[in-house]
């Protein structure tokens, strides 16, 4: 049985506000969970994460290690690896894919955070008229995103903010990838992520989800970025 993580819901930690984390994700350990499985109740229940995580997650990891062992991309970094994604076969990018997309997830996630800083919500508010507006085109996107996959909040190559869903486990930094940038928050609209507590009501994980997210870190995203 796995070891369940004691620290409690640390928006603001600094180990979880680290974007390094992401950009050197490699294949040497399964990155731990950065909160108790129950740090997210009501919203996501201490189930649910406890599958998602142990189970689900630490599949794609474990498939994605024996993927690219022995392969050029063994000692590549995920994100290095998914710019030339098309070349590395679908073993490669649907467990890649899994494996990052929910250690960013994981990232996304807390509690207790203020909101977008000034800078993200001027940037916001240009894109998309309003917080409120683009929160209704991050959830359409969410809630419409036939069977499953994740969507997102990004910066396309010309440093304008978008919104957006991937296919399965694909995401905005692979090179085969039409949705294209450097993500900033994403939510995981597979059926795993919200079935135990919600069964088929997609929309009502969908508006819980904002409850929880660490604009702490997408802040600090957002600013390393532009
Ligand atoms: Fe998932």
């Amino acid at each position: 049985m796995a070891a369940v993580v004691s620290r409690q819901t640390l928006a603001g930690e600094s180990d979880n506000l680290n974007k390094n984390d992401m950009e050197n994700l490699q294949t040497k350990e399964f990155p731990a969970l950065p909160y108790a499985y129950d740090a997210l109740e009501p919203y996501i229940d201490a189930k649910t994460m406890e599958i998602h995580y142990d189970k689900h997650h630490r599949a794609y990891f474990n498939n994605y290690v024996n993927a690219v062992k022995g392969t050029a991309y063994e000692n590549m970094s995920v994100e290095t690896v998914f710019a030339e994604v098309s070349k590395a076969g679908d073993p490669i990018r649907n467990n890649g894919g899994g494996y990052y997309n929910h250690v960013f997830f994981w990232k996304n996630l807390g509690k207790g955070t203020a909101g977008p800083s000034p800078e993200l919500s001027s940037a916001i508010n240009q894109a998309f008229g309003s917080f409120e507006k683009f929160k209704e085109a991050f959830s359409t996107a969410a809630k419409t995103r036939f069977g499953s996959g994740w969507a997102w909040l990004y910066i396309t190559a010309d440093k304008k903010l978008a919104v957006a869903s991937t296919p399965n486990q694909d995401n905005p930094l692979m090179d085969l990838s039409p949705v294209k940038g450097t993500p900033l928050l994403t939510i995981d609209v597979w059926e795993h992520a919200y079935y135990l507590k919600y069964q088929n009501k997609r929309p009502d994980y969908v508006e819980a989800f904002w409850n929880i997210v660490n604009w702490d870190y997408v802040n600090r995203l957002y600013k390393e970025a532009v």
